[in-house]
């Protein structure tokens, strides 16, 4: 039974259109339907993806309630909610898995069919459970977490420990896992090998941890902030490579230097830069390389050098890093838990709600990983 079917007024963080500032608005947030969950969020975090969409892509909707990574505590639930009740501590999550779908039985895929991830702003049943100012307001991806409260479908959740640290939950419902995730499940990456990591935000050093993990023996990360070499260093990195010390050579020849002209078995381009993906591709060995593509631009087409594909490389896309929730992210929440990782180097700003644009503003500071918001 539904615990508390008022709508409640909130405050939440509002994008209007591409390029607005966000502000923070009076929203309302409806109670949950039958197989919904609200949560009263206590933190969240900032991904690159809520620039992307905040910049209307795949799709514009606005307004937008911003937001897709944090953790909070279970408001109320719908009647036919019955792994969830109040007072459970959540992390939303954008992938569900029904576990009968062609692709949850599948050892291959995340994608779950029946739960898929959602670019259409809207609830599984194409209504939104968010309003501002008397408009329908679009959610991202599943939730909207930079809001005092949201709803989301019992399928884009998971219960996490109460004891976790909660900004390491934050950080681990998108960023940090995807990246983790792209190494573990997408690329699979086999013990000695040597893998390239492009760009080192959560997601990247999330890769660097994945590797790492999976035995790598050389793990090169690529990046033009000078300030992340220290921070991939604490999370596994064995070499740094800042292209803007070599304006005469490209990302991928930069690699190939490092590793006797081959390049690396395994390449994970956690950027968004259109261009880096192609550098990704051409970084990995002749034959056999695999290039993981993760990070997410404005652009609706990538170039990819046709003959260094033709090359017997291989390129896959990954989303959320081809973690299924429930049977592979749980195991990512126990290494957070045991503080396997070192997720306190990506804390390195805070905010509260009220002041989100400040939030924009540390993002561009080179020392900047992760800006938490304290909802
Ligand atoms: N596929 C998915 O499921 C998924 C999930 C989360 C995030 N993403 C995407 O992954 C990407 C990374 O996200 P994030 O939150 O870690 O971003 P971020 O902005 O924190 O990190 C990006 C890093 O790339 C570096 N960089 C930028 N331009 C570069 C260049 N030309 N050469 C080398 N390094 C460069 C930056 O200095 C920064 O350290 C984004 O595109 C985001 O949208 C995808
Ligand atoms: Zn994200
Ligand atoms: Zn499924």
């Amino acid at each position: 039974m539904a615990s508390s079917p008022q709508v409640i007024i909130c405050k939440g963080a509002i994008c209007w259109g591409t390029g607005e500032a966000v502000k923070v608005e009076e929203i309302q947030v409806d109670p949950p339907k039958a197989s919904e969950v609200r949560v009263k969020m206590l933190f969240a975090s900032i991904c690159h993806s809520d620039f992307v969409r905040a910049r209307g892509h795949p799709y514009p909707c606005f307004p937008l309630a911003l937001g897709h990574e944090g953790v909070g505590v279970v408001e109320s639930v719908g009647e036919k909610v019955t792994n969830f009740k109040e007072g459970d501590v959540v992390i939303p999550i954008y992938v569900g898995e029904c576990g009968e779908c062609e692709n949850c039985v599948s050892k291959e895929s995340n994608i779950c069919l029946r739960y898929p991830l959602s670019v259409s702003g809207l609830m599984p049943d194409g209504t939104s459970r968010i309003s501002v100012g008397g408009q329908k307001a679009y959610h991202v991806f599943s939730c909207s977490t930079w809001c005092e409260y949201m709803v989301s479908d019992e399928n884009y959740l998971m219960k996490v420990d109460p004891s976790i640290d909660l900004a390491h939950a934050s950080f681990i419902s998108c960023g940090f896992s995807t990246g983790f995730g792209a190494s573990w499940k997408t690329a699979q990456i086999q013990s000695g090998s040597s893998v390239a990591v492009f760009g080192l935000g959560a997601v990247g050093l999330g890769a660097i941890s994945g590797a790492k993990l999976m035995g790598a023996a050389k793990i090169i990360a690529i990046d033009i902030n000078e300030k992340k070499r220290e921070k991939g260093e604490v999370f596994g990195m064995t070499n740094f490579i800042n292209p803007k010390d070599h304006s005469n050579k490209s990302a991928s020849q930069l690699v190939k230097d490092l590793t006797n002209g081959m390049g690396v078995d395994y390449a994970v381009e956690c950027t968004g830069v259109a261009a880096l993906l192609t550098q990704a591709l051409e970084s990995t060995k002749v034959g056999k390389g695999k290039a993981i593509a993760v990070g997410a631009g404005i652009e609706e087409f990538v170039p990819v050098n046709w003959l260094g594909l033709l090359l017997g490389r291989t390129l896959r896309g990954s989303i959320f890093g081809g973690l299924k929730p429930k049977s592979d992210l749980p195991t990512v929440a126990t290494k957070c838990q045991n503080k396997e990782f070192p997720l306190d180097e990506l804390f390195t700003h805070e905010v509260p709600l009220t002041e989100i644009n400040k939030a924009f503003e540390l993002l561009k500071q080179p020392d900047c990983v992760k800006v938490i918001i304290k909802i």
